[in-house]
This record gives structure tokens, C-alpha cells and sequence, in this order.
């Protein structure tokens, strides 16, 4: 228990959902308004570049990331402080090379204001010195990429993270499979890319720091269709659990291909919530049950905020949110909290900046804040199993909590 994170901020306890207002500053003069006509208020409709991927292995990830920016927007009537929004979306087919050219085509060509989503680290990386030279805000909805918050040579000012550094749910993993779970011997598997690796390394370092040992590590390629090769060097290992980190298509081929190889009866597999999203956990199907994972969200987690939330999604989409909508639900929430905070200037980089650094309230997880340093949330990290519920689909049930984890783990 010890070397889990249970510290609380009173301070964010208290808050409530309207009172960014009592921490975030309208009303600045902005110095040197860009394209306010005059030096005026500046008017118009603000533009929000939505870099997602719309096809390849994380597709599922970049629609419902939108599906959930989408319903808060339509929640605010596309419009804050008096200005419209729109999104401007683009596909980057979660693809790194893509990164570059889509960011610059959203904001040159479509002349967007700031720039969100972003689900693949490497889309991340490949786009951070752009947005950072370019002075464009960018508001990371997935990407996990741990050195854009954390590196004091790559983080920066324009870049803000409402989901998850990775490894910052891991790590909490890592501790919990050793102490609550009683793990000694853990193998890991995750996708062979900077995701997978910083993923498991989070979770293997605090596995190992509890006392645990890591008996084996696969890393496939993302993309994998056939898992029985990786599958088969897990079998050749004596593990007490397998860990694991997969999302997308990945996530569904090999949570069933775990379970038809007959290793899910003998080993129990845990791993990063990702793996057993709702947005494809029905179709994963009874593979999935009794998998134990880490995450900052399950739609089962029962606050005022959250049951609101999942109730809206349903009116909406027929479904239960997933990590991924609730990850685009936050961000839309943060970027217009910001708005409101410079009174619809987003055009005074500055102080949007600023503002958006402050931005505080309740959301359907608990207490949402950015870390002052690194720009990244921090938020309480839940341990779910996968359970039938009584309605008889799945589900993520929450078993135990850790609140206020931040990237600094
Ligand atoms: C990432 O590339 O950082 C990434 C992708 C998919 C996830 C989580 C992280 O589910």
C-alpha cells in the first residue's frame, strides 16, 4: 500500500462544477489581438483542429473521442462566450507520418485556432515541435507520449494533456498486481512502439520495485491479425499473470485469441484499461471477463457527474460511453472552460494559455486538474474487472481507487 499514491488535495475536493470560475481570470486586456478586426473583441467562429484517426488499428479510438466532443459541444450549442465553434476534423490514420502534414493543413489551410485529439505517441511527437514553433495550443486527448509533458526538453507551453501520460495508470498497476493481487511472476506483452514500450516499462518498474519479477516480455507489431506466435512464448513461461497493453482492433484479437489458446484458464491476465474498452468490449465478449485492469475511467463509476454523463451518452448514441468519449467529453469541457475564462479571445495566445492551465472542476471521474508543471491531468486511478452485469452485457466494475495520480510517478 505504501508506495500507492492515496494523498488528497483538499482543495480540489472541494470544488465544484461551476467554480472554475473562482480560480480561472476573464477579463484580461489581451495584449496585441490577432484578427479582431481593429484591436477590438475579436468575433467569429473558433475553429478546433481534431487530428484523429479515422481508419487503421485505433479507428474505434478516434470516433468515439469525437462522439464525445461532439456531445458536449451540441450540450453548449456549439458556442462559448459568444463566439461559434467549429471542428475541423482531419484523419491521421494514426500514422506518424501523417501527423505533420494533417496538423499543418489545419492550420494553414483551415486557419484553426488550436489543435486537439491526437491518439497514436507517435503522431504526438512527430507534430510537437510544429505546434510549439508555431505557437498553436494543443490539447492531447489520447496520446500517451510520456516526454511531451514530462521531458524538460520536449514538453511545452502549447501542449496541454486531458487523458493520461503513459504509464501513469501502469505504474499504479504495477504496485497493486505485487501487493493486492499477490502476483510474484509476470509476463508482458504490448504493441512494439513507443506506447507499448513506455506502457509496460511503467508497469514492470513499479512490479519489480514492490518485489515482483518479470519472467518475460513480447512485444508484437501494432496491426497484429495473429497473436499465436506471441502467444505461444507466454505459454513457454511460468507466470503467475500475464500483463498487458493492446487497444483497437489489437485489443479485441488478442483478449479472444488469449482465451481460444487456453492460457486464460491457467494464467489470469491484467493489464492497461484500454485492452477491455467498452467501445468494443461486447464485441471482445465473454473473453473478457474477469480481466483486471487500471484506468481513469469506467462508465460504472457512480457519481452524480458520471451518471449524468452516461445518461446523456445513451440519449445520444444508444451505447455506454468508453475511455475514449469520455476522454473527448473532458477535453471539449477543458478547451471551452478556457474560452470562457479569456471571455471567447482565443486569439490572445497568452492568457488562453494561461486559462487553460486553471481550468478546474468535477467531472464525471472525480476532480479535473492539470499538474502546474507538466501540463498533464491528474486524475484517480480506478482498478476494474470485467463482470457480467445484470442487464447481462459486460462491464467494468470498479473494484478499488487511488485518487490524484499524476504523470510525476
Ligand atoms: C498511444 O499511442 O499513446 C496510445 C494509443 C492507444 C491507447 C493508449 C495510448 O489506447
Amino acid at each position: 500500500m505504501s508506495a500507492m499514491r492515496r494523498i488528497l488535495h483538499p482543495v480540489v475536493g472541494l470544488l465544484t462544477a461551476g467554480s472554475f470560475f473562482l480560480v480561472a481570470c476573464g477579463g484580461q486586456a489581451p495584449a496585441g489581438t490577432a484578427g479582431g478586426g481593429g484591436g477590438g473583441q475579436p468575433s467569429g467562429p473558433i475553429r478546433i483542429g481534431v487530428l484523429l484517426p479515422y481508419s487503421g488499428v485505433y479507428t474505434s479510438l478516434g470516433e468515439n473521442i469525437t462522439r464525445g466532443m461532439e456531445l458536449y459541444f451540441e450540450e453548449i450549442g456549439y458556442e462559448v462566450a459568444g463566439r461559434k465553434v467549429e471542428l475541423k476534423k482531419e484523419d491521421d490514420q494514426g500514422n506518424p507520418q501523417q501527423g505533420l502534414p494533417k496538423a499543418r493543413q489545419l492550420v494553414e489551410r483551415d486557419k484553426v485556432h488550436l489543435l486537439a485529439g491526437i491518439v497514436h505517441s507517435g503522431v504526438a511527437d512527430a507534430i510537437r515541435d510544429y505546434v510549439h514553433n508555431q505557437r498553436i495550443p494543443l490539447v492531447i486527448a489520447n496520446a500517451g507520449a510520456a516526454s511531451l509533458t514530462r521531458d524538460p526538453n520536449r514538453r511545452s507551453p502549447f501542449i496541454f494533456r486531458t487523458s493520461f501520460a503513459n504509464g501513469q495508470y501502469e505504474s499504479v498497476m504495477g504496485t497493486y498486481a505485487y501487493e493486492k493481487l499477490g502476483y510474484r511472476k509476470v509476463a508482458v506483452i504490448a504493441p512494439d512502439y513507443s506506447a507499448g514500450h513506455e506502457k509496460a516499462e511503467a508497469f514492470k518498474q513499479y512490479f519489480t520495485k514492490a518485489g515482483g519479477q518479470v519472467v518475460n516480455e513480447v512485444y508484437p507489431p501494432l496491426g497484429t491479425n495473429d497473436f499465436a506466435p506471441y502467444l505461444q512464448r507466454l505459454q513457454q513461461t511460468s507466470a503467475d499473470a500475464v500483463w498487458a497493453f493492446f487497444a483497437g482492433t489489437d485489443a479485441i484479437r488478442f483478449v479472444q485469441q488469449y482465451a481460444l489458446s487456453g492460457l486464460k484458464e491457467k494464467v489470469p491476465l491484467i493489464g492497461a484499461g484500454d485492452m477491455v474498452d467498452e467501445a468494443y468490449l461486447e464485441e471482445i465478449g465473454d473473453a473478457a471477463l474477469g480481466v483486471v485492469t487500471s484506468l481513469h475511467y469506467s462508465p460504472l463509476i457512480e457519481t452524480q457527474e458520471n451518471e449524468a454523463f452516461v445518461k446523456a451518452y445513451r440519449e445520444k448514441y444508444d451505447t455506454v460511453p468508453n475511455q475514449f468519449a469520455y476522454q473527448g467529453y473532458l477535453t471539449a469541457r477543458v478547451i471551452a472552460e478556457a474560452i470562457k475564462a479569456v471571455n471567447g479571445n482565443v486569439e490572445d495566445t497568452d492568457a488562453f494559455l494561461a486559462a487553460l492551465k486553471k481550468v478546474e472542476f468535477v467531472g464525471p471521474a472525480g476532480p479535473f486538474r492539470f499538474d502546474p508543471e507538466s501540463q498533464n491531468v491528474v486524475f484517480t486511478v480506478y482498478i476494474r474487472r470485467v463482470e457480467k452485469l445484470p442487464d447481462g452485457t459486460l462491464g467494468n466494475v470498479v473494484i478499488d481507487q487511488f485518487p490524484d495520480v499524476s504523470d510525476d510517478f
